[in-house]
């Protein structure tokens, strides 16, 4: 949330909205698939992150056509991660499928 004060980004969803995702995103069965569509600068999987874990078994997955969100949600992770980045109307096709998803406009 401090990033996304920073970045100016006034999108990010607030604990009201992020406090039930993590409890949706921790409710997946084992081998789950969480997707969220709309990075923004990393609020939104931080949450979802956070109701994951400590689990290893769950994936979860967030796409961001924005590279000026895109990059600073991925700050700070592993070099090999990061968000895809493109147009999830195109992506979505290739990636497979989740349950659930997380759609943000
Ligand atoms: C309301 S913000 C979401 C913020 C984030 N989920 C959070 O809670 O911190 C919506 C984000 O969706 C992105 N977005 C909108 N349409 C998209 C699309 N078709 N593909 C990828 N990203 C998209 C926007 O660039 C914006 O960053």
């Amino acid at each position: 949330m401090e990033r996304a004060r920073a970045a100016g980004f006034p999108y990010s969803c607030d604990p009201a909205v992020g406090r039930p995702a993590a409890t949706l995103a921790a409710g997946v069965p084992e081998g789950g698939r969480v997707l969220e569509i709309g990075t923004g600068v990393g609020v939104g999987p931080a949450w979802l992150v956070s109701g994951l874990l400590p689990r290893t078994d769950a994936a979860m997955t967030t796409i961001e056509h924005d590279p000026d969100r895109a990059g600073p949600a991925a700050r700070g992770s592993r070099p090999d991660f990061g968000p895809p980045r493109g147009d999830a109307l195109e992506l979505l096709p290739k990636l497979g499928t989740y349950d659930p998803v997380f759609a943000y406009s």
